[in-house]
């Protein structure tokens, strides 16, 4: 009987993750629509209008997207996208990467930082 309680509580701890989750995707979408779309888009094979392509940021070397022109400072950041580096960059692009031509001043919620990440890996999909 308490094995069994035990089951049903973590399949209520993994249902309340997995909407907790489909939340958090739906808040960075919206997140990004009005304050990164301006610049970016997240479509596989997408525009570059002023900013570069995000499709699959996650896991690429900085500055490799194709078909657009990175500053130097990105070039020689030497960094690789994942979740703790993209988050330091969005909440402060300017530390994370000096004189980086990213005009943007950094998103100052941590939750928005967490939420835009969780819809940049679900676009990606
Ligand atoms: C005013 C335009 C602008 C806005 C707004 C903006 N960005 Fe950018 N972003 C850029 C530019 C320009 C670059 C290229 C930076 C460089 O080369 O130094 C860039 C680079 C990036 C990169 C690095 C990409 C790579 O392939 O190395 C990521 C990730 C990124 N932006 C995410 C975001 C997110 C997420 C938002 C919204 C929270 C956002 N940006 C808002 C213009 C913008």
């Amino acid at each position: 009987m308490k094995a069994a309680t035990a089951l049903l509580f973590a399949s209520v701890l993994i249902l309340a993750a997995g909407g907790a989750f489909a939340q958090s995707s739906e808040s960075g979408e919206r997140t990004f629509n009005q304050q990164c779309k301006t610049c970016h888009t997240v479509e596989k094979d997408g525009k570059s209008p002023v900013g570069p392509n995000l499709f699959g940021v996650i896991g690429r070397k900085a500055a490799t997207a194709a078909g657009y022109e990175f500053s130097d400072a990105m070039k020689k950041s030497g960094i690789t996208w994942d979740e703790a580096s993209l988050a330091d960059y969005l909440k402060d692009p300017k530390a994370k990467v000096p004189d980086g031509k990213m005009a943007f001043v950094g998103l100052k919620r941590p939750p928005q930082v967490a939420d835009v990440i969780a819809y940049l890996k679900k676009v990606a999909q």
